[in-house]
């Protein structure tokens, strides 16, 4: 008896003299990723853990997270991440792992309850199994968020499939599905389909206050608002998002719900709408649509830089060219965007080449323009005749590349390097039996008197090996069957 009493006693001090000190620990084995502060480290390109959604609630979800990792895209605090966390179920007892998260859990504006020793325990040995890092959906499935709430109540999304621009009435449509949208956010992925549909929300917008409200709404491709039976803005046409097509629109409102009507339509290729809100007293928008990219974030710059004897490349969304584009960064500061779609080479640049904080810290939403100067835009429109197909790429050891097309029996490759301040473009025509026009630009002012094609007086093209001539506005070479010729990209 006595004994027994002593050992416990002894138990209890001496997890009490153990006991895990765990803002030590969280700056050992968390804070290089996810900040001293909780802010995500290197300015936010990791996921804060101060306002995360994940660490909330059940603490089964952040044990998980720890004692497996996570991988793949993941929306914390209203930005999309998509990177790894390594596992440390390995690295850390559970003890610590319960201190760490305590510590988490009641820091930097956080209050949840603490989590123990034996909940951390439990979850490795119901996970024991468990190889893989987790994913978010595959957590959000069994630990599911809670939800904050946004102004939008009793949300459903209609879609229509196979509707085509512009928007018109939608409600003239059968929907073919409907749902209810719990989140109270509205997201063009809840129709899961790429191109040509339709979405009409419709649901209530309450209002915390009697006043004049402020509302944007930006889409790609349009859009149309209607409060209270009334459409308060409409963003028409075809286009991306963060053009100058976004609206921002008031309308006088009473306290408690509106009736709200959003719809939109998607003609083909990059989708979304983005809706924010602003109230007598509110002073930022609080975004009721997944997206939120018109305003902000910001993004942090990771420049993409070549390296001396190797060109970098950017294969992601340019601002400036088509969706299927790529861009080749030389060493020595000159830069191009390759657009697949029309076969040309459209922009060339001076200066740094890309800002890869985008494109790698969130979804992948919208364009990246270059991040040098003196874009100059070569050209808008397919550029080869009609029937002419893309091949591919290939880089020399350099890395500069040659793109190859071919067009009937003939093959066309064009090869870029830098030379100093300019590019040297080498077009072959090979195969085929007749001569063909290229266009070279439509975009370019005049042909000079010596031959080279002037961009006002900012840039400007020299031809060896055949000469530029205008067709209806547009600047072509003739080229024939086993000839080359060179064209010299310069700036003024
Ligand atoms: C090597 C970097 C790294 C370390 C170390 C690290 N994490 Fe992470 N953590 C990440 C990344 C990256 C993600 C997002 C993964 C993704 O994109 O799917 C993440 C996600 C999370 C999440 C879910 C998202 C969020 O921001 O709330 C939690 C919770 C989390 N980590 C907690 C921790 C804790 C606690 C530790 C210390 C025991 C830790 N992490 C250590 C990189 C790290």
């Amino acid at each position: 008896m006595k004994l027994r009493r002593f050992f416990t006693l002894f138990a209890s001090l001496s997890t009490c003299l153990m006991a895990q000190d765990g803002g030590q620990l969280y700056t050992l084995y968390c804070s290089a990723c996810h900040g001293a502060d909780g802010k995500g480290a290197t300015g936010g390109a990791f996921p804060p853990l101060a306002s995360s959604e994940w660490i909330k609630g059940d603490a089964k979800r952040p044990i998980n997270i720890v004692l497996h990792g996570m991988e793949g895209p993941i929306d914390v605090a209203g930005k999309t991440y998509n990177l790894a966390m390594p596992p440390q179920g390995a690295l850390l007892p559970d003890d610590q792992i319960a201190a760490i998260l305590t510590f988490v859990r009641s820091s930097w504006g956080n209050t949840e309850s603490a989590v123990n020793v034996d909940e951390v325990k439990a979850v490795r040995a119901a996970t024991a199994d468990r190889k893989k890092p987790w994913t978010a959906p595959e957590l959000t499935k069994e630990f599911p968020l809670a939800l904050e709430k946004t102004a939008l109540s009793d949300l459903i999304s209609m879609v229509y499939k196979d509707a085509s621009a512009p928007l018109g009435d939608l409600s003239t449509l059968t929907a073919t599905s409907v749902e209810e949208e719990h989140s109270g956010i509205i997201d063009v992925a809840q129709a899961a389909i790429e191109d040509k549909f339709a979405i009409m929300w419709t649901g209530k917008f309450n209002a915390p206050a009697k006043g004049s409200y402020t509302f944007l709404l930006d889409a790609d491709d349009s859009a149309r608002l209607t409060i209270n039976g009334k459409v308060i803005s409409e963003v028409k046409g075809l286009g991306p998002i963060n053009s100058n097509r976004k609206q921002i629109s008031k309308i006088d409102l009473e306290q408690g719900p509106a009736p709200i009507k959003i719809e939109y339509i998607e003609n083909i290729g990059n989708q979304g709408i983005e809706l924010a809100w602003k109230g007598p007293e509110s002073e930022k928008w609080n975004w009721l649509s997944k997206e939120k990219s018109s305003l902000g974030p910001v993004f942090p710059e990771i420049l993409i830089e070549p390296k001396t004897n190797n060109t970098a490349i950017y294969r992601n969304f340019i601002a400036g060219t088509t969706p299927r584009a790529i861009g080749f960064g030389f060493p020595g500061g000159v830069n191009l965007a390759y657009s697949a779609d029309n076969l040309a080479t459209e922009l060339i640049w001076k200066g740094k080449f890309m800002n890869g904080g985008r494109h790698w810290t969130d979804r992948g939403q919208g364009s990246e323009p270059p991040a040098g100067t003196d874009v100059i835009k070569i050209s808008s429109i397919p550029v080869l005749p009609k029937g002419a197909r893309f091949l591919g790429y290939k880089l020399d050891e350099a890395g500069n590349p040659t793109f190859y097309t071919t067009i009937g029996d003939a093959k066309l490759s064009d090869s870029w390097k830098p030379s100093s301040d300019s590019l040297v473009r080498q077009i072959s025509l090979n195969g085929g039996s007749t001569a063909m026009d290229i266009l070279v630009s439509n975009l370019a002012t005049e042909i000079s008197s010596s031959g080279d094609i002037l961009f006002e007086d900012k840039a400007y093209i020299q031809i060896q090996g055949t000469n530029a001539f205008k067709k209806e506005n547009k600047i072509m070479i003739n080229m024939a069957p086993g000839k080359s010729a060179t064209l010299t990209y310069r700036w003024k």
